[in-house]
């Protein structure tokens, strides 16, 4: 009897849109090496051509992977957004076909804990200004409002992945560092939490925002934030361009009421790189405008390969959904010296017991279980330390189960 068994080589991954050699690399080490690499993206119908049969595809943000794509793709194990946003992937219809989509949303953290590094000191030494001044043969040779960063207060609103790594940097620059959050967070260094917003605005030379797009965040910071600034302090917007309100910001500028600004993200940014970009922010020379690169530099893109591959390779390997933005987390043990079975199913009543009778009725022990639902979706992981072989019917047997969506097994 032939032993039921995993070949990686068979398994096929498409990678599209030039993702990184650290993406290949990773792959290759845990022995992945059947991947085809495309450098651009495709139109929809040359992708269904491609990614009939393929096990594994990994994408960036111009390739859709809509139902009528993924309905082509049967043999689809899982997705790999090589990038932070994954609305180009049908989330709901991979969900119901039981395959989970990752991300990598925080390989670019440090990228841009760094600009904003960089722009604090910029607009601290009014650069900005000196250097549009000079471009229009101006010279701005003045110490007036120019100002070390060293002693001076940033307050940063939202200390999650990257207001928390900025902390740690201007800390290092002998920044004072305060923050507020939604959440409870451990100050890292010398940091010190501040119990509102008001408070933490009143006390800023820089305030610099740091949070997600949510309800809560969608013009959160506007007209009387901005008033509650101190007179001269800097604003720096990385985040999401809809957190901070444009037109009180400019005229916030335009009074002097603020000394500057950084601004990275904005309510309406350009579709292509042919478009325009329109912003009320246009010709201020008191502030930095840059086109959404707070995350873009090839380090950010390096770990990125690395990171989203790695999610691929786990769930691979050993069923672990970590990571998974449409799907039921699952982390799960290494599975040496077992075999192991995973169940996507819909969440209907009775598909544990179904699953637990098919071993018991073969008088296999299982040897740990692992379930986890997701609304509509379920998500079981059986471990059993008998030995599994071709015959035994136990795939025919799982994939038998009413609302059963596909069964893997691993050994
Ligand atoms: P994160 O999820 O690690 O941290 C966000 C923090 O904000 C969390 O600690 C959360 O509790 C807190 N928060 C949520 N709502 C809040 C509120 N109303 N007031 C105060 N705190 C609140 O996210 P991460 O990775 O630090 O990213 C932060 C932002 O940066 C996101 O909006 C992300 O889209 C953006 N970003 C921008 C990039 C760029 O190119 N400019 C690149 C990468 C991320």
């Amino acid at each position: 009897m032939t032993t039921l068994s995993f070949s990686k080589d068979k398994i096929r991954i498409l990678l599209l849109e030039g993702i990184h050699e650290n993406a290949v690399a990773s792959l290759a080490r845990q022995g992945y090496t059947n991947v085809e690499r495309l450098p651009g993206a495709l139109d929809a119908a040359a992708l269904k051509e491609a990614i009939a049969g393929v096990h594994m595809v990994g994408i960036r943000s111009r390739t859709k992977l809509t139902a009528d794509v993924l309905d082509a793709a049967e043999r689809l194990m899982c997705v790999g957004c090589f990038c932070i946003g994954t609305n180009q992937v049908d989330l709901a219809t991979a969900r119901a076909k039981g395959v989970p989509v990752f991300n990598a949303p925080y390989s670019n953290t440090r990228s841009v804990a760094e600009l904003v590094v960089a722009e604090i000191i910029m607009l601290s030494r009014g650069i900005p200004e000196k250097s549009a001044k000079a471009h229009r043969g101006q010279w701005l040779k003045t110490a007036t409002d120019s100002h070390e960063v060293r002693g001076k207060t940033l307050g940063i609103i939202g200390y999650g992945h990257i207001g928390s790594q900025l902390s740690v940097l201007a800390e290092g620059l002998g920044m004072r560092v305060i923050y507020v959050d939604i959440e409870e967070k451990l100050p890292l260094g010398n940091a010190q939490v501040r119990p509102d917003l008001p408070t933490l605005l009143g006390e800023s030379d820089f305030v610099s925002l740091h949070v997600p797009a949510t309800a809560q965040t969608a013009n959160m910071f506007g007209a009387a934030e901005i008033a509650a600034m101190k007179p001269g302090a800097h604003l720096i917007n990385a985040s999401r361009g809809n957190v901070v309100v444009i037109e009180p910001l400019a005229e916030a500028l335009r009074s002097g009421h603020l000394g500057g600004a950084a601004v990275d993200v904005f309510p309406s940014e350009p579709a292509t790189l042919d478009d325009e970009f329109v912003s009320p922010l246009r010709g201020m020379d008191n502030v930095i405008l840059s086109p959404h690169v707070g995350g873009s530099t090839q380090e950010a893109q390096a770990n990125i390969g690395t990171e989203v591959a790695e999610k691929l390779i786990r769930y691979s390997d050993n069923g672990s959904t970590i990571g998974a933005v449409n799907f039921a987390e699952v982390a799960l043990p290494p599975h040496r010296d077992v075999t192991r079975f995973l169940h996507i199913h819909r969440n209907v009543p009775g598909v544990l017991s179904s699953i637990n009778e098919i071993f018991s009725t073969r008088r296999i022990n299982i040897s740990g279980q692992f379930l986890q639902t997701d609304g509509e979706m379920g998500y079981v992981v059986v471990d059993v330390d008998a030995p599994i072989e071709a015959g035994m019917g136990i795939r025919k047997a799982l994939e038998a189960i009413d609302g059963t969506v596909r069964v893997r097994f691993l050994s």
